[in-house]
């Protein structure tokens, strides 16, 4: 099968790979779509070198084939499978999305929310699971401040704090305002133009990497600051050192700051489906590109180009 394969950290390319067979409690799926964001370059790439430790793989990246947000067809199913079944329309995660077929773990997948295409299924899962799990106990009323609210998760996270009944701002750039707008925030700041001003309830951080303390001043007392991810080009920890100096600030400060490590869970994926039926949630799929063109999706994404997102079709 065809698959973008990458044999060493930075480089990849188009190729042919053997067809992956599943095992236990995992599913083979015939990829339609395949999800792009920061987490695919961050596997091309290798950096920040934190990751390789956490697991990637140290001198090369341990899964070959890139790709981990996926919308498929179930083609074959692996022992002990009772979950879905062959002809099955279904969304998650998986490792080697980019790829004619990958092999998927039952417990990473869900049903594909009907109305659905595949290719607006497949930018759901990461992104869309992330800001779910972000935005956990947002009541009605609350006042919710989205960074990077142009971007795949924050795109995400605009409508679900809505639905919550929240009132939300969103941060981002002059070419994603009008997106920004038209998922339904109250208020949207070009950051390009002025700084956003009062205090949030919460503020979900996904771009911009301000200082914890510009994060503090905008939050209440007794607010809280979700540190999604914010990138810089430090080679070691790309950012993330800043999310360690906010873990050691907690004790010292009225206001909480947690860091966010969002799991790739089918219960997380069908919360997502429940909201996409319902009309409340709709991902915001900006451009696709062939399986060929993968790398191009990548950089796409990577040079913040991207207006909500973007997936690799198969
Ligand atoms: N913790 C987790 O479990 C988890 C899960 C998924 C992703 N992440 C991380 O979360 C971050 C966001 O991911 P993503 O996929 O949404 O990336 P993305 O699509 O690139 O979105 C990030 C957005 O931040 C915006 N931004 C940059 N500077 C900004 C600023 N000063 N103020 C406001 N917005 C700014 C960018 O565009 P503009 O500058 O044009 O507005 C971009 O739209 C990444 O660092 C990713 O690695 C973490």
């Amino acid at each position: 099968m065809k698959a973008v394969v990458s044999r060493r950290y930075g480089s990849a390319a188009l190729g042919d790979v053997d067809v992956p067979v599943p095992g236990k409690g995992e599913v083979l799926l015939e990829v339609r779509a395949a999800g792009v964001d920061m987490g695919t370059w961050h596997v091309l790439s290798g950096r920040p070198y934190l990751m390789r430790v956490m697991g990637f793989g140290f001198r090369a990246p341990k899964t070959p084939v890139l790709g981990r947000d996926v919308a498929g067809v179930v083609s074959a199913v692996g022992a002990g499978v009772t979950e879905f079944a062959v002809g099955d329309e279904v969304f998650g995660t998986c490792l080697g999305a980019f790829a004619e077929y990958a092999v998927a773990p039952v417990s990473q997948l869900a049903a594909k929310p009907a109305g659905l295409s595949f290719t607006e299924a497949a930018a759901v899962p990461i992104s869309g699971g992330t800001a779910l799990q972000g935005l956990r106990g947002v009541q009605p009323g609350q006042r919710v401040l989205v960074l990077g609210a142009g971007g795949g998760v924050g795109s995400y996270g605009v409508q679900i704090a809505k639905a919550a009944g929240a009132h939300v701002t969103g941060v981002c750039s002059t070419s994603k305002v009008s997106l920004v707008r038209s998922l339904g925030a109250d208020e949207v700041v070009d950051y390009t133009v002025a700084d956003f001003t009062g205090t949030y309830d919460l503020v979900l951080d996904c771009g911009g990497h301000r200082s914890l303390s510009r994060l503090r001043r905008a939050v209440t007392p007794r607010g809280a600051v979700v540190l999604v991810g914010s990138e810089t080009s430090g080679p070691l920890l790309g950012g993330f050192d800043r999310a360690l100096r906010a873990m050691a600030l907690n004790p010292f400060v009225p206001q909480k700051f947690s860091l966010l490590l969002s799991t790739e869970r089918g219960e997380v994926f069908d919360e997502l489906r429940v909201m996409i039926e319902a009309g409340t949630v709709k991902p915001a799929v900006d451009r696709t590109f062939p399986l060929s063109e993968a790398l191009d999706a990548i950089s796409y994404v990577y040079t913040r180009r991207s207006i909500g997102k973007v997936v690799v079709t198969i």
